[in-house]
Formats: C-alpha cells, structure tokens, sequence
C-alpha cells in the first residue's frame, strides 16, 4: 500500500498542509527543527494511534489549537480509501472512513501499514523493557488489528485491579477491616484472559520474528550474529521455556502466578504479574545486547528488529510504508548502504534527512524541501 495523500491540520508545527505523495522513495530535506519528522509522525499515527517520539497527544496538537486533524488517501492496489483522525486531547478522539459517519479510532487500524526507522530505535536494544514491549505490541495489533482492542481491555483491566489493590493495601496499613478479596478473584481472571490473549500473541510474534531478524542482521552486519530473542515473562519459567505459550496454557500459569503473588500484591499495592511487566532479552552471540553490544551493533541490531517487521508484515498482508526518519546521519558509510539497498525496492519509502548527502544515492526519488512550515516538492 501506499499513501497518495497527506493533510494536516494543527499538527505539530503545521497550520495546515497538504502533501501530495507517490509510489516510490520520496525525501523530506530540511534543516533540523523545520517539520520533517512531524510529516512521518502524522503516518505512523495513522498506523499505530500513537507517537513514536511521544507517549501522550497533547504534544501533538499545534500549540494553540484545542484539536488537530491527520487525514490521508490510501492506495492499495485498485483501491483507494480516505482515513481521517482527529485528536482532542483530554477527550475521545475521534475518526472516519470515506467521510463517512464515525468510526472508532481502533477501527481505522490496518488501512495505513507502516514501518518507521528512527534515532529512537537505538532504545530497543539500550532501553527499558517498555521499549521492547511497546515494539512487540504495535507489532502484533499491525499483524492483527483486533489486538488494539484486547491491549485497551488489559490496560483497563490492569488499572482496576491495581485500583483494588491500592485500597487492600490502605486498609491493611490502617489497620482497617481487611477487604473482600472475592473481588480480586474475579479481576485476576479478566487480567488473565486478556493478558493470556496479548502474551500468545508476542510469543509467535517472537518466533516469527527471529529468523527474520538474523537474516536482516547478517546483510547488515555478515558474521555478527546470531541473533537470539528470548521471552522474559513476569509469570516465570512455564512461559519463558516455551512450555506454556497457547493462550489457554498461559491463562492458567498467568493465574497460578497470581496466586502465588497475591500477599505481595496486597503488601504493594500494585499488580506483580502479567504482560506489562515483562522483557525480551535481546542476545548477540551468546551475549545480551544491552549493555554489551556496541553502538555500531546496537543499531544494526535495532534496523535488524525493524526490517525483520517489515519482511514480516509485507509476507502476511499489504506492503507497509518504510519510513526511515533521520537515521542514515545516525550510521556509518556500510550500514547506510546496506541499510539503503534493503529498504530501495520497497512501495513507498519516506525519507528524512537534515541534508540531501545524507541520502544515499540507490535512493532516488522525489524531493521535498521542508523549511518555515512549507513542505515544497523541488
Ligand atoms: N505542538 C506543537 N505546536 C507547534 N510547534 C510544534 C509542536 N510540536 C513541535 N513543534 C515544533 O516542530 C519543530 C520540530 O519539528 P520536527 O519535525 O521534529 O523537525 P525536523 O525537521 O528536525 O524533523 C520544532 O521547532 C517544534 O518547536
Ligand atoms: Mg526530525
């Protein structure tokens, strides 16, 4: 698929804007601080209902203005579709397909695919497991869009049950009558349906994924590998081995671990087991990348993770959008190339770059001037 069309409205530094787009590499250059990234940003919501600079809207709303508006036309194929979000900070916001009546924002997931390469990504490898967690995720719902709904069902689960536990925990300090806990029974279910449900999920994502990424790591970088992913569940050793990873198996040890935290989840306040405590243990050779790995591997290793999704999604439905935002100034000259003539023959491919050498030569294509909030094709 490919993006025909993008327009803004109080995104970000743009009043308004409006990008025409084709099938093909096309470069956004600029000097820094001019608008290219908010460009990509505005897609990659489309993709994911969310930043990937930011974890909250507000930011993404022209200073000013109580609402923007990211719409685009999408091609795939013989067939076109027009996708419009509009963000209210504070409140719901709120979508539309073909300018139709509204949809739920979850529902215009899948129409815009996109992969996007950014300096951020360096924290997949360097960062806190959030970071991993929030790859792995983004990445199932893109593989399976109806997972949008089952990650909000785990959130909202998940703030309940520590709501509860919070308030145990109260009355316990305090002295006070200690609660019912027959409540807890039932909310330790819900967090184990849903979180059952995500943890299946990212665990064929990760066996998927793998030798995808040891294929991306080794064109990148030959002879550095292997690459191993290695599932760190909060729920133990029954997950982590490979013993349990149906979604009927997980449930059960979900609900065991439960039980077995359950005096320290009411000494704590907060809930010990489940998907949103859990890592990926990204090893190189026979080291874990964090805090062994190089810079230089570090960032192999993270594009290794993005072209890995990329070959991914392209193998199971519509070719996603690459969007490689500022990273070639990030990479030595063999990884730029490398990096270059991997991601060429993609659909569409956006590129930012502070200066038009930053851009690899295999990647010609459209150019844009982006400069003083004016997005100019040269
Ligand atoms: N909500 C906002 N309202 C107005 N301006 C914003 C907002 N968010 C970011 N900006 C401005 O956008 C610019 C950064 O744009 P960005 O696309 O990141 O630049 P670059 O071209 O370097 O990629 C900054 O000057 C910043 O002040
Ligand atoms: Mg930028």
């Amino acid at each position: 698929m490919h993006v025909s069309h993008l327009s803004l409205a109080d995104f970000r530094s743009y009043a308004r804007a409006e990008v025409a787009l084709d099938p093909g590499v096309t470069a956004f250059v600029g000097p820094n601080g001019q608008g290219k990234t908010n460009l990509v940003e505005a897609i990659g919501y489309l993709a994911t209902l969310g930043s990937h600079r930011v974890s909250s809207d507000a930011p993404l709303v022209r200073m000013g203005a109580d609402r923007a508006v990211i719409r685009a036309a999408v091609t795939q194929g013989e067939r076109s579709q027009l996708v419009e979000l509009e963000l209210n900070p504070g409140r719901a916001n709120r979508a539309r397909i073909n300018r139709s009546s509204q949809v739920r924002p979850r529902d215009v997931l899948g129409i815009v695919r996109t992969v996007l390469f950014a300096p951020e990504d360096l924290a997949l490898v360097k960062g806190d497991p959030g970071e991993r967690r929030r790859f792995l995720d983004e990445l199932v719902t893109a593989r399976s869009p109806r997972m949008a709904a089952v990650r909000s069902d785990y959130e909202r689960v998940l703030k309940q049950r520590n709501t509860l536990l919070k308030s145990a925990a109260m009355a316990r300090r305090h002295g006070g009558r200690s609660m019912d806990l027959s409540t807890l029974d039932v909310w330790d279910q819900h967090l184990a349906r849903a979180g059952a449900e995500l943890l299946a999920q990212r665990l064929d994502l990760i066996a998927t994924l793998l030798p995808l990424a040891d294929k991306a790591y080794e064109q990148l970088a030959p002879g550095g590998g292997p690459l191993g992913l290695a599932y760190r569940s909060s729920a133990g050793e029954a997950v982590d081995s490979g013993a349990a990873r149906t979604r009927e198996a997980v449930y059960e040890v979900l609900l065991d671990a439960l039980s077995q935290v359950r005096k320290q989840e009411i000494e704590r306040g907060v809930t010990l087991v489940g998907p949103h405590r859990d890592d990926v243990l990204l090893r190189l050779g026979e080291m874990p990348a964090k805090g062994y790995a190089s810079h230089g591997e570090s960032w192999s290793y993270a594009l290794a993770l993005r072209l890995a999704s990329y070959e991914l999604l392209r193998s199971e439905g519509a070719e996603p959008v690459l969007v490689l935002d500022d990273v070639f100034a990030e990479l030595d000259a063999r990884r730029r190339e490398r990096l270059a003539e991997l991601v060429a023959p993609g659909e569409q491919v956006l590129v930012t770059a502070a200066v038009e050498d930053d851009v690899p030569g295999v990647l010609v294509g459209a150019r844009f001037g982006v400069s003083g909030g004016e997005v100019t094709r040269l």
